[in-house]
């Protein structure tokens, strides 16, 4: 018997209400492709479509690139190999930033094309309206506060927010002002840890932190860094949990030192051999 369900051997997929604020920390990682979201699926509260993607699976310098059709791909094949946690797709830079009521398409189209549950936006105070309009009809939204990607050109790099009283006041009022829009949780990213400690006990909302505070209401990290996969850079953020690209370069060694001295394929890979 689930627990969740009450039916014999069902897991119900989580929603936006099973994240809450003040409980056992929420735990989210990244996913872009249906094997990873399927190992992940077991062990996490939310799997998050990052637009993250266009940098550790394209190999764009910033997110900038990914485009609405990416983010669809990559959605529905987590959606269809995960079943238990809650899904969030990040809306794409372009996408949303014009007018409301193109974020409102945008975010329509993408939870009909891969039925996830919910978007992910980026944006503080400027972006409050849009998601008030989402929220007002029907679209579950995670906001996005501190350091955002997609504004890298604008605010002059990658790097930590919050630093000095006008810093600190910003990101606090953005904060407020997604939360008051109706968004159901906040990640805050790359910020001073007292301005992420401070926002997480100002707002109702569950605040998710990656580069932010031990006292937000979870974590999240992108799952490549996690388990060592991308190695351009790591922030002072991250923690490895496993280092698989040495894996992978001695897994490829080997198979091509075994095609070469005719070791591979043995008898036991050919049939009738
Ligand atoms: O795109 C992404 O992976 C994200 C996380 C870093 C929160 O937005």
């Amino acid at each position: 018997m689930s627990a969740q369900t009450g039916k014999p051997g069902r897991t119900r997929r989580r929603g936006v209400g099973d994240l809450v604020k003040g409980g056992a920390p929420i735990v989210g990682l990244t996913a872009y492709t249906a094997p990873v979201a399927g190992l992940l699926d077991p062990h996490v509260d939310f799997l998050l479509v990052g637009d993250s993607l266009g940098m550790v699976v394209y190999g764009f310098d910033s997110t900038l690139p990914v485009t609405v059709e990416m983010m669809i791909a990559h959605g529905a094949a987590v959606m269809r190999a995960s079943s238990q946690a809650l899904v969030v797709v990040d809306l794409p830079f372009g996408s949303y930033q014009a007018a409301s009521e193109q974020a409102f398409r945008t975010a329509a189209r993408i939870m009909a094309e891969t039925g996830c549950t919910a978007v992910k936006l980026e944006g503080g105070v400027e972006l409050a309206e849009t998601v008030r309009f989402l929220t007002g009809r029907g679209i579950p939204v995670m906001g996005h506060v501190g350091l955002m990607p997609q504004s890298v050109n604008a605010s002059g790099g990658f790097k930590v927010q919050g630093r000095g009283p006008q810093g600190s006041d910003r990101i606090a009022a953005d904060a407020a002002a997604i939360a008051a829009a109706g968004a159901f949780a906040l990640v805050i990213e790359g910020t001073m840890e007292p301005v992420a400690r401070a926002i997480t006990e100002a707002v109702p909302i569950p605040t998710i932190g990656i580069g932010a505070s031990p006292a937000c209401d979870g974590q999240i990290l992108v799952t490549d860094d996690v388990l060592g996969l991308f190695t351009q850079f790591k922030p002072r953020f991250v923690k490895r949990y496993a280092e698989l690209a040495p894996l992978i370069t001695q897994a490829a060694a080997q198979y091509a030192a075994d095609v070469r001295d005719r070791r591979f394929p043995a008898p036991e890979h050919c049939f009738g051999a």
